[in-house]
């Protein structure tokens, strides 16, 4: 029988994506999923507030507490075992992982991506800046990526991709909702709900989706 999986989410900003999480939860949509922790490098990252609201424990992490990046990882990961988390969520986190903590969790990392990888990600390609340059080339569909954390950017194994389309007249920001709103809190749920119930098998760098089982 499944047992319930710990879940901390990363966060750097608002946390809407975080907000997806916490409402499919509450609505009983993972049922197999803890939620136990929320942590932010920003004080002010809004997410923190959501976590709180939610009842969820809210942890501020600020890289600058300590002498480099490598500390601050072990730090991270030391605070994730004692919770005995079982998968990290980045949602929005934007401080690049450090080999200890990816070394410590392999495959217990998901990211969500505001692309259709590998188009518009790798170094640099985060928050407005992929709208602005899926904007740029014209392409006319974008959408979003859950993938799996491995030691480079946006390189893991993708587990879930929904496409949304590039309209006329769009600004970076009327797309970043519309990737947000119809592909985003969607597939981040959905990814979750899929690694609570052992249903996600990475072999040879893809991910299949194993049956749901009979109850
Ligand atoms: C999202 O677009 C996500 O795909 C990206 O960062 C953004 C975070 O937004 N990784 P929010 O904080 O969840 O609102």
């Amino acid at each position: 029988m499944n047992t319930k999986k710990k879940i901390a989410v990363l966060i750097s900003g608002g946390g809407t994506n975080l907000q997806a999480l916490l409402d499919a939860w509450k609505a009983g949509a993972l049922p197999l999923a803890e939620i136990t922790c929320v942590v932010s490098n920003r004080k002010k990252a809004y997410g923190l507030e959501r976590a709180r609201q939610a009842g969820v424990e809210a942890l501020y992490l600020p890289t600058t507490r300590f002498a480099d990046r490598e500390e601050y990882h072990l730090a991270l990961r030391d605070l994730l075992w004692e919770r005995q988390i079982d998968l990290v969520v980045l949602a929005g986190y934007l401080v690049v992982l450090g080999k200890p903590l990816i070394d410590a969790f392999e495959g217990r990392i998901i990211n969500i991506h505001p692309s259709l990888i590998p188009s518009f990600c790798g170094d640099g390609f985060y928050g407005l800046k992929v709208h602005e340059e899926v904007l740029r080339r014209g392409v006319k569909v974008t959408g979003a990526t859950v993938h799996f954390v491995d030691h480079g950017t946006d390189t893991g194994p993708i587990i879930l991709q929904k496409a949304v389309s590039v309209q006329q007249g769009d600004t970076p920001e009327i797309l970043q909702k519309r990737v947000m709103e119809q592909a985003e809190w969607k597939l981040l749920p959905e990814a979750v709900r899929l690694f609570t119930e052992d249903r996600l098998v990475i072999q040879n760098h893809t991910v299949w989706i194993k049956e749901e089982e009979s109850r």
